[in-house]
């Protein structure tokens, strides 16, 4: 695999696979009768986003929206870019965002601010991972994966500079070196 022996793991496939089980039986729950609509942000919650929908017994629909807010770095630039839109309108929908992690806050803030401007009835969260220890804004998690340390982390999604997207779990990269 690569670059494997760089990467140690910090939530392993089984563990990811209960907790998002668990994950999209509360969404079910809460949003029996409603007209939910996913909306994945591209690119690191694409894993997360297909296993949560398939775990959501309900009826739904998704929607994937590009946001940037990072460079190859692992620090964020607090500039927040729509890279590629929802591809139809969203007014009067339940909407559910489906991020990987939640670090400073700021992409939250701005997708939410974002999403409000189009009507729907709903805006809730629901993310992977939380780094409460870099938050810059406060962010309300309505489902969270799981909580983590100050650690940079890829995998089940979660890339640094594009690379390890593909892994099966999600673990720790060392800090310095090449991607
Ligand atoms: P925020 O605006 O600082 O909350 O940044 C959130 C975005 O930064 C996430 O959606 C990720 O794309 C990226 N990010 C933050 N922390 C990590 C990490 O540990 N690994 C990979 N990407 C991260
Ligand atoms: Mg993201």
């Amino acid at each position: 695999m690569q670059h494997a022996t760089d990467i140690e793991t910090l939530i392993s496939e089984q563990d990811l696979a209960a907790r998002v089980r668990a994950l999209g039986q509360e969404i079910a729950r809460d949003y029996a009768g409603r007209d939910l609509v996913l909306v994945g942000v591209l690119k690191g919650s694409y894993v997360f986003c297909a296993d949560l929908a398939r775990a959501i017994d309900l009826p739904l629909a998704i929607e994937f929206l590009g946001l940037k807010s990072y460079g190859d770095s692992q620090t964020t630039s607090g500039v927040v870019q729509i890279t590629s839109d929802l591809s139809r309108p969203v007014a009067g929908k339940d909407l559910l965002i489906v991020e990987d992690i939640v670090d400073t806050g700021l992409t939250m803030a701005y997708l939410r601010k974002n999403l409000a401007t189009r009507g729907p009835r709903s805006i809730k969260l629901c993310a992977l991972l939380h780094k409460p220890a870099r938050a810059r804004v406060d962010t309300s998690i309505d489902y969270l994966g799981f909580r983590i340390e100050d650690v940079f982390v890829v995998g089940y999604g979660l890339d640094w500079a594009e690379r390890y997207r593909n892994l099966p779990f999600v673990g720790v990269v060392r800090q310095s070196g090449e991607p």
